[in-house]
């Protein structure tokens, strides 16, 4: 089991035959802010992403650009690292599948299994489609142009028949049902983990895990005319990132079982039947949670290459803000659903939540601190109930986000902060500060102190969404480094007397201009 304060969250690796877009800094992104806030409450995290470098797919692209497929990796695999670093991602580990640490890991695992006796020599007869690297049954398939079949991803199949090693899949329905039966549940949303149940329960069938068609992937141990299956290979990044095969090791001890395998809802069977399938069988613990989040669209469409619609994140981040970017694709969409990406939805969140809501509170508050206390936070009098309230209410928001956040719900988790961006504009606006400034001094600071004392704990929470508006804002309060995690929210407030530098806005407000050419304010 693994340590009782560790969180090891993963994201998929990624197929480095494409460029990175929104669809990949979506999930890389939901996993940074859990690493974020796992941090900053204490937890020892392992945070790991990377990218899968094998298989047919693959091959087939380093062929088309004429190039050597490890020479290809190399190239592709830092667009991923490109875009950790644009997106500001703060994964500990990037595993690249070409890596020897890897291929050590996958020969380990398929000794395991072979051991165990769930490895068995046949031949397969069958559809593949090598853009979704997986088997298809005759059953699943339609009809498309030219006479081509086609999966339900809506890949075209190929007819396969070659020799192959088996796992013994179908002895596992019973212990795979009961997994999905733990709690807390290992699947979720709740919706994927029916379909997986019914999925199940409809029978399994022995997998092909070899290929002998092609050369690009991990030779099988003691048999490398065979190439393991690229998701066998794939899935195993998880654990060779946890330093297996050396299952005594720290690493391993401490991380092993994952925290969270955070994917998208194609992936799911891959992780919640045969993953944890493959690590039961070798006498390994499955991972604790899965979550299968949704799809992104582009103005209502489909995102694809064939439709020229795909997103770039970085054009994204260039266009509307890094943070600001970060924060509308938590926001805009209840984690888990599809969502679809549009320019006015973009702006509405900029303008409204961010500049109007906790942009315009901030420097409220903040320019008024600055003219009229002296530019240091003021000294607080006695408390009225209205004071004890937003102060009830901010002191509430950890607890409430932590919830909301165990659960991957990140659009519930900014609900919660954002509330309480209400309840400080409408305190505000009751006790006008401004007029206070000559009729009663000493209730103006009263009401300022208590504003900054809110402002303080939203800034400290949403470091993990924006870190770096977030990170300005505790700059203006004057919050130390050391003072910026989850602990200091109940053990800190801003001592009086300390003084603020002039204050500046965080949120720019995005002025479209013309003839829909848009800039930033
Ligand atoms: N290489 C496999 C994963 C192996 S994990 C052991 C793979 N790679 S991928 O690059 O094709 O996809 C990675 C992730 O990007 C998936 O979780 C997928 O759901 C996500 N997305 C791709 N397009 C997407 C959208 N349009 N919207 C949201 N996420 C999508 O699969």
């Amino acid at each position: 089991m693994s340590a009782p304060d560790a969180y090891y969250i993963t994201t998929p690796i990624y197929y480095v035959n494409d460029s990175p877009h929104i669809g990949h800094a979506y999930t890389t992104l939901a996993c940074d802010v859990l690493a974020r806030f796992m941090r900053l409450d204490g937890r020892r995290v392992k945070f790991l992403t990377g990218t899968d470098e094998h298989g047919q797919k693959v091959e087939q692209k380093a062929r088309e650009a004429g190039i050597d497929p490890q020479a290809f990796t190399d190239q592709v695999s830092q667009n991923f690292r490109d875009l950790a670093k644009a997106m500001n991602f703060s994964n500990d580990d990037f595993i690249r599948t070409t890596e020897p640490r890897h291929v050590r890991a996958c020969q380990a695992l398929w000794r395991q299994l072979e051991a165990a006796g769930q490895v068995y020599l046949g031949s397969y007869a069958g559809w593949y489609a090598v853009a979704d690297e997986a088997f298809y049954d005759e059953g699943d398939l339609t009809a498309g142009p030219g006479g081509k079949k086609i999966a339900p991803s809506g890949a075209v199949v190929e007819w396969v028949e070659e020799p192959s090693y088996f796992f013994r899949l179908s002895q596992w329905q019973d212990r795979l049902l009961e997994y999905y039966a733990r709690t807390p549940c290992p699947v979720a949303p709740e919706t994927r983990r029916n379909e997986v149940v019914s999925f199940v329960k409809g029978g399994l069938k022995d997998l092909s895990i070899s290929r002998t068609t092609f050369k690009w992937g991990i030779p099988v141990p003691g048999d490398p005319a065979h190439i393991m299956y690229v998701w066998l290979d794939a899935l195993t990044n998880y654990i060779t990132a946890a330093g297996y095969p050396d299952v005594d090791g720290s690493d391993y001890r401490t991380f092993w079982p994952a925290s969270l395998h955070m994917v998208g809802k194609d992936i799911l069977r891959f992780h919640t039947v045969y993953w944890p399938a493959f690590l039961m069988a070798a006498g390994l613990e499955p991972p604790q949670r899965v979550f299968a989040h949704g799809w992104w669209t582009n103005e209502g469409q489909k995102i694809s290459k064939r439709l020229g619609n795909v997103i770039d994140p970085l054009e994204l981040i260039k266009k509307y803000g890094l943070d600001q970017v970060r924060y509308f694709l938590l926001r805009e969409v209840p984690f888990g659903n599809d969502g679809d990406f549009s320019h006015r939805a973009m702006v509405n969140r900029i303008n409204a939540d961010l500049a109007n809501g906790l942009g315009n509170l901030a420097q409220r508050v903040l320019k008024m601190i600055n003219g009229s206390c002296g530019g240091t936070v003021p000294e607080p009098g006695p408390l009225t109930p209205a004071d004890e309230a937003l102060l009830t209410a901010a002191q509430g928001l950890h607890a409430r986000v932590r919830q909301e956040l165990e659960q991957q719900a990140f659009h519930k988790a900014l609900d919660a902060l954002w509330e309480v961006i209400g309840a400080g504009d409408r305190f505000v606006n009751d006790q006008k500060p401004w007029s206070l400034k000559k009729t009663d001094p000493a209730r103006m600071n009263t009401v300022l102190c208590v504003l900054a004392e809110t402002i303080r704990h939203l800034a400290i929470l949403t470091q993990p969404f924006m870190p770096q508006a977030s990170s300005r804002l505790l700059d203006f309060l004057a919050v130390a480094g050391t003072d910026r995690n989850f602990a200091a929210l109940a053990s800190r407030t801003l001592a009086p007397g300390t003084s603020l530098p002039a204050p500046e806005g965080v949120f720019p407000r995005y002025v479209e201009e013309g003839e829909g050419v848009a800039v930033r304010a």
